[in-house]
């Protein structure tokens, strides 16, 4: 039956039906017009006018012929193409392919001989699909022939990927089934060789660190300035990555790429704009971890997303503000700075060879899930999204932080809080201030989610922060408002009757493990992460590491910001940051002893 679907709705569109497998033809020489370009400059476009249907303007360009992907409308001249009913029946079932393959895979009555051995929920571990549902198993499917191939995709897997990439903006667009991580990882692959630069700040998610150890690339970091209330790093400036790469210019090095984080875990974002500017006007590519940025593209107050602001590659974490499954991600690409087909190549060796179709579809079907509030420009060709999916959140969070800006002893962090070399702040991503109230984030965050039910993303030790999106509710928003109300009136009032207390007694001041300049800044590089990582080493009681080669990655958790990088003298400063966040009842993670008694170092010949 999918066959059949298949070979009469695609027939026309550039597929043959070819035994048991669809198969991509090539396309050149055909008469085509395709239905939407790549190259999508929305900022005039993308708000406020009315939607039309899908229409085409633009002819076939070399990003589409390299990227695989074109889109057709019926406008064929020759007549032999698809016609506008069908090409319009074919767009409306067709609206989510890849999880439109995988239902009709999962429907069919077939006899299973194929891993996983669960067989479509048959053999299923009956407490787990009392939990998921049978339903979750008999999706559950491997590399079929009508499911395409994640590694190689020519059929339904880059159809859903091409319809990403119109969507989110991007010449192309790669579906990821190990979160953005792998993205990071592969990204800083195909841009830098062993020994290039990778300029990079100090607060990057663990992923660029182990990027390093992958490539033998070796990090030149810039610190962006942090703010001392709140513990959270202000945005990079232009001017700093503009002077490092320099300094790796002027010292003989070459410059792979520029990788920052925007937006940061707090939502805080850096004016990427400037950082695209200085990165290609020395013809350098600017990777941008956007990894809580996915949901930029769908409303107006949002900020600028990373590939509208000129960014070579996008890596967003879907799952995390969109609403894909936990894991899937999509990376995102324009421009030739950074050699796509290299990237192709990087791409499977960060990810399963049996990546879940879960995951996939998943991505598929959030990606039509925001799309169904879009079109294209019929004068323009230009995909333009309406504010409707995230109207109701971004409301709903401004009701949230007025109402938690009002109660005595909180916080809120907004745009106004942070400096000029910030981009402003995702306005759907709440960091709430607890030190007025004698409360550490790890605490409130306890009291929040043990006496009201209320949880966070991310208790760190002065805050606690909260993702908003399109699925929350007015109720839950109430019930954050009402549970801060209560903690606030239990502590306001302890703190007034102790006079003078007016910050949370607790490590160093102030601890936090997004950019403490004392840590980072007396951290000395002896070694590139991945000669460390590589070194022969040994285990020792943390106190005897201090002034030794770190041989791994020290990073506290939250918010995931290494302290220590392998190849990275140990300090006195860096082991009482990560000491404060544990006993605060944080975590570290990459650590080979992760209650951080002992320390793994890099044995010098001495
Ligand atoms: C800034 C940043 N980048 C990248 C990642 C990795 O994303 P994923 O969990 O999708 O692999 C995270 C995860 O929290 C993150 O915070």
């Amino acid at each position: 039956m999918l066959l059949e679907r298949c070979s009469s709705a695609i027939s026309g569109l550039g597929f043959h039906v070819h035994g048991d497998r669809t198969t991509r033809v090539s396309l050149r020489g055909a008469k085509i017009v395709p239905l939407c370009t790549r190259r999508q400059k929305r900022l005039s476009t993308r708000r406020g006018s009315a939607l039309s249907n899908w229409k085409c303007s633009v002819s076939t360009t070399q990003e589409e012929a390299r990227s695989g992907c074109s889109f057709w409308s019926s406008e064929d001249a020759s007549g032999s193409g698809v016609r506008r009913e069908d090409a319009e029946a074919d767009e409306s079932t067709r609206e989510a392919p890849l999880l439109n393959a995988l239902r009709e895979c999962a429907e069919m009555d077939a006899a299973a001989f194929h891993f996983p051995g669960h067989r479509r929920g048959a053999g299923a571990p009956p407490m787990m699909a009392a939990l998921v549902g049978k339903g979750a198993f008999a999706a559950d499917l491997p590399e079929l022939p009508e499911l395409d191939n994640l590694h190689a995709a020519e059929g339904v897997i880059l159809e859903a990927q091409c319809k990403a990439a119109r969507l989110f903006g991007a010449e192309q667009t790669w579906f990821l089934v190990n979160g953005s991580t792998c993205g990071i990882q592969a990204a800083v692959m195909a841009a830098c060789a062993p020994g290039d630069y990778l300029i990079l700040p100090r607060n990057v998610h663990m992923s660029a660190v182990s990027a390093m150890v992958l490539t033998g690339a070796l990090p030149k970091y810039v610190t962006p300035v942090p703010d001392p209330t709140w513990g959270v790093a202000h945005g990079v400036r232009a001017a700093q990555v503009e002077a490092a790469i320099s300094e790796v210019r002027r010292a003989g090095g070459r410059v792979g790429a520029v990788l920052v984080v925007s937006p940061t875990y707090f939502g805080v974002c850096s004016h990427i704009g400037d950082l695209a500017h200085v990165c290609h006007s020395q013809d350098i590519p600017l990777i941008v971890d956007e990894a809580h940025g996915a949901h930029f593209r769908f409303h107006h107050q949002l900020p600028e997303t990373a590939l509208e602001q000129g960014a070579d590659i996008a890596v967003q974490s879907t799952h995390k503000v969109l609403s894909s499954l936990t894991q899937s991600a999509m990376l995102h690409a324009q421009g030739t700075r950074i050699d796509r087909a290299r990237l192709a190549q990087c791409l499977p060796m960060v990810q399963s060879s049996s990546p879940s179709y879960l995951l996939l579809a998943s991505l598929d079907a959030s990606r039509a899930h925001m799309e169904g509030n879009c079109g294209v420009d019929s004068e323009t060709g230009v995909i333009q999204c309406s504010d409707h999916n995230l109207d109701a959140a971004l409301s709903l969070a401004s009701v949230v932080r007025q109402s938690l800006h009002e109660l005595p002893g909180l916080a809120v962090l907004d745009s106004a809080s942070m400096s000029q070399d910030s981009a402003g702040i995702d306005p759907l991503r709440i960091t709430v201030g607890l030190w007025k109230l004698g409360l550490t984030g790890f605490e409130a965050d306890d009291i929040l989610r043990l006496e009201h039910g209320v949880v966070a993303e991310l208790p760190s030790l002065r805050s606690v922060t909260f993702a908003m999106s399109a699925g929350s509710s007015r109720r839950d928003a109430m019930r954050l408002i009402d549970s801060f109300a209560a903690l606030s009136a239990r502590y306001a009032s302890e703190v007034e009757s102790c006079s003078s207390v007016s910050l949370p007694s607790f490590g160093p001041e102030p601890v936090t493990t997004e950019t403490e300049p004392p840590v980072w800044e007396n951290q000395v590089m002896a070694l590139s992460p991945r000669d460390a990582f590589y070194s022969k080493s040994e285990k020792v009681m943390v106190q005897d590491a201090v002034g030794r080669v770190s041989a791994e990655l020290l990073c506290p958790y939250p918010p995931g910001i290494p302290v220590v990088t392998p190849g990275e003298i140990i300090t006195q400063e860096a082991v009482d940051c990560i000491s404060a966040v544990l006993a605060q009842g944080g975590v570290v993670s990459g650590a080979s002893d992760d209650s951080f008694q002992f320390a793994k170092v890099v044995i010098t010949n001495s």
